[in-house]
This record gives C-alpha cells, structure tokens and sequence, in this order.
C-alpha cells in the first residue's frame, strides 16, 4: 500500500491551500469528519466519585493521598480545565481518569464511562501527556499523514486523508514548520511548542470521543494558547468530551473553558461551570479584583507557595501592613488557611450540591457501549504497510539506528579480512579458521547491540500510540521486522562479502550464501534478544548492560571458548548451550567452512588431515546432523525469540491490571491496619503553618475590601 506525505508543493503550499482554497482541503476535513462521525456514533459522558490516590509507604514514613475523595464529571460538547498550582495533583487526576496511573501508586474510588466501570485503556480515550514522544526524523507533515493512515478509515481515499491532514495543519498553526524534521539527539528540529501542537494534531485528527490533555498550553504564547485551546472547543462542539489540565491560562483562554475544576493539594476547591467561579469566590469572601486574571485570582488563593512568597516580601511591607491590620480581618490568613476556607466552603455550597447531583443523574445515563478497540478504524493490513513505511523511512534517516552499524561493520571486516587474508590449509590455518569463525559468529553479531537506543526511542512512540489505540503489538512486531529487513540483509551481505572473499573460505557459492544467511540469522536474533531486553528493561544504559550480558553468556558458551562436551553438563551445556543461537551458528559455520578440505598434518609427512577428523576430533562436534540444520536451529531461535518479545508485551498488557487490583487489594488491607490512616482534616492546625497575612500579598483582596 503506497502512502503518499501530502507535501506542500503537492497540495499547492500546504496550508494556504486548505484555508484559501475552500473546495480542497477544508471540504476534505469536514467530510473525514463526517467519515468519523459516522463510523463510531457514540458519546462519552465521564463521572467520578470519591476518586482517592495514595502513595503507600509501607511503614517508611506517612502515606501520601495524593487526591482526597474527588468526585465530577465531564459531559459531551464540553470542554473542562483542570486548574492547580504545580504538584497539586492536575497530571495525577488526569492520569487516574484515564487509568494510567503508576505502578506505585494505588486508587480507590469509582470512574464510570456512560455508566458503567471500565478500564479506559488502549483506544476508549485519547491522551495527549506532557512529555511530547515523538519521532524526530519525521517531518511534521510525514507524522500526521501517518497517523491519518493508521486510523482514519480504510474506506477514505488517499485525497480525503490528504485533506483532513491539511486541515488539522491549519487547525493547529503547524503551517510554518509542517516540512520541518521533528528533531532528534543529533538534529536541531521544530521547537517545544510547535512539538506540543504536533502531539495535540494527533490526537484530534480522529476527533476522539474522550480526550484527554495534560497542559497543552505550556511553551506556548499566549495567542498560540488561544488557537489551541479554541480547536479543542471546536473539537468539543462536536459532541466530544474534552478534559485539560491547564497551569495559568490568560483571561481570553478562560473564557473558553466550560467546566472548571480547581484542585489544591489533591483537594477540590471548586467543581462546576468555570464562569460561575468567581461568583463562588466571591461568595466564600475572596472576590476577584475587577482587573485581575479569574484563573490567576484562583491560583493566588490557593497556592501555598506564595506563603513563602509573602514571607521574603514581608520585611520590606512591614508599615502597610500594620496600617491595614485594624480595617481587615482575615489580615492574618495564610493561603493555606484561604484554600482551606474555600474547601470547605466549597464542601458546603450549592454548585457541591448541584455536582452530586448530576453526578448522580449521569451515573445512572447508559450511553451507548465504547468499543475497546476504537483508536483506530484503518483494518490489519493497512495499519501493517503503514507502519512499516514509517518505521523504515524513521531507519533510512535514523543515522544511529543502521547506517552507522554498516560503516563499522565494513571497517571491522577489512580488519578481519586482511587480518586472516587468504588463510590456506596448513596446519596452523586450522585453529586460524577456527578462530575467525568464532569471531564472525561471536564479537561481529554482537554488534548489532548498537542499535538499542534508537530501538528504544522506537518503543516510547510504541507505547504512546498503542495506549491511544493506534495499532497493536503484532503489527508493531511485524512492521519492525520488514523494514529492518533491508538493512540487516545490507550489513549480512556487504560484511559476508569482504570477510568470506578476503579469508578465503571453502569456495564455492552455496558456501558463501551459507555464510551470509548465517550471519544475517546471528544479527537478527542479537536484534530479537535486544527487543526482549527492551520490553522488560525500558532504559537505555541499563538496557545495553543487561543485554550485553545475556548476549556475553551466549558467546561463552558457543563452543570456541569452551569445547561444547567440555562444558559443564548442568546450566551451561543443558539448556545453555542449546538455546544459545552462537552454539549452533559456530557448528554450522565450521561444518560450512572445512567440511570437504584437506589439512597439512603437525608433522610432515604425516597423514593429511580432513575436514571431518578436524571438526570430529580437534573441535569435537558431532556429524550426526547437516549445517543445514544448525542453520535452521539459529532460525528458530530467532522465530521464537520473537515470539517471546510478542508474548512479553501482551502479557505486560493483560497481567498488569491483574498484578495492579493485586497491589491494591493489598495495600489497602495493609492501610486499613494503620489508625493513622483517616481522613485528615482539610482545617490544617495552625501550628504546622508559618502564618503570612493575607494582605501582604500584593493585590489580593480580603473580604472586606
Ligand atoms: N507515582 C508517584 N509517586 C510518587 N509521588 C507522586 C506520584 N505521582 C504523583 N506524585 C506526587 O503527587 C503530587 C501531584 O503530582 P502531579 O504530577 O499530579 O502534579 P501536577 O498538578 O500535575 O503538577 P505540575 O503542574 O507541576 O505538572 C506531587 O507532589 C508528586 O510528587
Ligand atoms: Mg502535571
């Protein structure tokens, strides 16, 4: 399947076109989402109540909540902010909803989808996170008519894609970079912001039903906040549910926001439509100067931070203070004490009450079912050609992914050409060949480790598509393997090349395309092994120490070290040595190489020494079987190595939530041991709090005033 990156000059310069030329691309954008309207009806109608996170310490200091008892809801054509001062708990609540809290972290409480409890994992919800996980040898363009290809509808012609790409260019501002490369370790690309917007383009290109963002304003001005913020009404608007935590939005980014929900250390401070906020303010004592930021009038009160704030300044305001200390009297309020006013004074209100209560009517709503798999309506096939496409123009730009692996390897095999050139049949070329043999199958496929950390970049982008329900594990695996397919057939054949024509193996060309096709097997199962070491040690330093290590156990029991009967029977000969892919590719290479030679004996004169007796004696292998099956075993090994990278990461998707409710259970049962383990109070004493008055704080009204 070809897919073509609508490039600028093809689209008539891109953007321009789709806003100037109304027939093309914004026709095309509307009809894709007509497409998406159409193929999954449905919408998203989220509650939840008394939605608690703790970090268990298990007996090693306090245990943290992280949110106490949390309970709302979002609703279709709505767009909801979740506004908080750092570290209160936006990303830890977004994360919850979403269900892709960490690992050591546990929740109790309900979230309920159309009313019913659900995991809302791969595909049920959109989730554009702060880190931005991209694929930086992709232009900007190449990365949303991939994705386009991945999900859009199968049924869509390659123009309606083209044109719903171009449209969300347009949506999002990428204009000015869409042919821009992303960037990566080595290239300068598309700056934080432009990044930001790519991952949100993503996401909104299939108008997902639930959609989730964690500020996807930060690193933008103030007018590129306002155009994002505006696309994710529009998005909205369409009958989409939208949830975005936010840090300072400005006055004119506010107003956009539907639904607000204030959060301070894990509390709720308020819960309702964002406009009525200020009122609620108001009404709790703390009213919003007329020309202040509603947002930036919240986060004052509520961020304790500016308690320490206060304290630095205070020196300096020492007179206006005490002038004011007769007329105000909250002058003594810290903003912890404020935002634990406003907690209870939000407990106790009417929009709390009116929550409950359309909580209560939206729990009992039975929207239509979400199907789990919904991230993506392209069918198996053309996800497949499409990923392979991506990931093998992602290994063609790649440098460190194959281009600097073949430079080495062609260097390394002159080495070992001209160091073993034109090795002969004298006695001494026996353990000569033996040697190159071993280092051939042994050191030159060890250094196919070198492709870890670009395989690692690969497996983040991995992980953030297929949370999003992009495309699945066995199309992942597969579209890995045909586009790296080329590239290890380039560096078997050119490094095959030099060494076996330099050396001068045993002649003949189904000995060389042996010696190819065991070299090119070595190198992919090295890669297969460096995949399974990635999908259960995710980290790259750690990750090549690891696989260097289980690859280093495989070299020393191949049998050039250690002859394979000299091995200790237990571990090492039995299994070791059996599901060690170096074992069978060393017999296979000696059997290819010296099978039909005949050898100078020690002393001339002598008997010349065959092929046979050298492999039967000297190296001790047995001739019961062909090369051809050591070939074959090294490609089972690589098969099921495969596998077992296949089985890893479905069995990480289907046990962790397993493994999780376990974790869970058990903590909880350990919490509820712990008398310490109540409710605290949202009233903190005062003792545990330097008190700074409130006035001190420049521009932030007490009640009275
Ligand atoms: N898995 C975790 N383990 C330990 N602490 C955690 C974990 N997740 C969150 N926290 C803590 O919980 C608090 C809230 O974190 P969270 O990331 O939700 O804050 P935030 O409001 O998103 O902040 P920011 O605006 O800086 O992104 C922080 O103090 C954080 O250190
Ligand atoms: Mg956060």
């Amino acid at each position: 399947m070809e897919i073509e990156v609508a490039s600028g000059s093809a689209s008539g310069s891109g953007s321009a076109s789709v806003s100037n030329d109304g027939g093309g691309g914004g026709n095309d954008l509307e009809k894709g989402v007509q497409y998406l309207h159409g193929g999954e009806k449905g919408v998203a109608y989220l509650v939840w109540e008394d939605l608690t996170v703790v970090l268990p310490n298990f007996g090693h200091g306090p245990t943290k909540r992280l949110l106490h008892g949390l309970s709302g809801y979002a609703v279709p054509g709505r767009i909801m902010a979740i506004m908080g001062p750092s570290g209160s708990g936006k990303s830890t609540l977004l994360d919850s909803l979403a269900g892709r809290l960490s690992r050591n972290v546990v929740m109790t409480g309900n979230v309920l989808l159309n009313g019913k409890k659900r995991r809302l994992e791969y595909g049920v919800a959109a989730y554009v996170t702060q880190e931005d996980v991209l694929l930086g040898t992709l232009t900007v363009r190449e990365t949303i008519t991939y994705s386009a290809h991945l999900r859009l509808p199968t049924a869509m012609t390659r123009e309606e894609i083209n044109g719903v790409v171009e449209g969300t260019i347009t949506e999002m501002g990428l204009q000015d970079c869409a042919d821009r490369m992303i960037g990566n370790w080595h290239l300068r690309g598309v700056s934080g912001g432009e990044k930001k917007r790519l991952s949100i383009a993503l996401e909104i290109l299939v108008r997902p039903r639930l959609l989730f963002l964690d500020e996807p304003t930060s690193g933008l001005d103030s007018a590129a906040a306002f155009s994002v913020i505006q696309t994710l009404k529009n998005v909205s608007r369409d009958g989409r549910t939208v949830i975005s935590s936010i840090h300072q939005p400005s006055s004119e980014v506010f107003t956009l926001f539907d639904d607000l929900f204030l959060l301070s250390g894990g509390e709720p401070v308020y819960f309702g439509e964002a406009k009525t906020a200020v009122k609620f303010f108001a009404e709790a004592g703390f009213p919003c100067p007329s020309r202040r930021n509603p947002s930036d009038h919240f986060l004052r009160c509520i961020n304790s931070d500016f308690d320490i704030v206060t304290a630095t300044l205070r020196g300096s305001q020492r007179l206006r203070e005490t002038t004011q200390k007769a007329s105000d009297p909250f002058m003594n309020l810290t903003t912890t004490e404020i935002k634990s006013m406003l907690v209870e004074k939000y407990k106790r209100s009417e929009y709390a009450l009116k929550a409950r209560l359309r909580i209560r009517e939206i729990s009992t709503i039975q929207g239509p079912e979400i199907e789990t798999r919904s991230g993506s309506q392209a069918d198996w096939w053309k996800q497949l050609s499409t990923l392979t496409r991506r990931s093998f123009v992602n290994m063609s730009r790649d440098v460190g992914y194959y281009w600097s692996r073949i430079v080495i390897y062609i260097l390394v095999s002159l080495c070992v050409g001209t160091l073993f050139y034109d090795v002969g049949t004298s006695y001494s070329a026996i353990l000569a060949r033996g040697a190159c043999g071993g280092f051939v199958t042994g050191f030159m496929t060890f250094m196919s480790i070198g492709g870890f950390p670009s395989f690692i970049e690969d497996m983040k982008v991995f992980y953030r598509e297929r949370l999003n329900g992009h495309y699945g594990v066995a199309v992942f695996i597969l579209s890995n393997f045909f586009s790296s397919f080329p590239f290890l057939v380039s560096v078997s054949l050119v490094t095959g090349t030099i060494t076996y024509w330099m050396v001068k193996f045993r002649p003949g060309f189904s000995h060389y395309t042996y010696f190819c096709l065991n070299l090119f097997g070595c190198i992919a199962v090295v890669e297969s092994c460096m995949m399974i070491v990635a999908s259960l040690v995710p980290n790259f330093l750690m990750g090549i120490i690891a696989g260097a290590g289980v690859l280093g156990i495989m070299m020393m029991t191949a049998g050039f070290f250690r002859l394979l009967p000299d091995l200790p029977k237990a571990v090492w000969r039995y299994p070791v040595s059996y599901i060690s892919y170096g074992a069978w590719s060393l017999q296979g290479a000696y059997k290819n190489d010296m099978l039909g030679l005949v050898f100078d004996p020690l002393v001339p004169g002598d008997p010349k020494l065959t092929g046979e007796d050298v492999i039967k004696n000297l190296f001790r292998l047995s001739l019961d079987h062909s090369k051809w099956w050591d070939l074959f075993a090294v490609y089972v090994i690589l098969i099921s190595y495969r596998l077992i990278f296949f089985i890893i990461l479905k069995l990480k998707e289907k046990a962790s939530p397993f493994f999780r409710s376990l974790y869970a259970k058990r903590t909880l049962y350990y919490l509820s041991k712990r008398p310490s383990f109540k409710k605290k109070p949202s009233f903190p004493s005062k003792m545990h709090h330097n008190l700074h008055p409130l006035s001190s704080q420049e521009g932030l009204c007490s009640p009275s005033t």
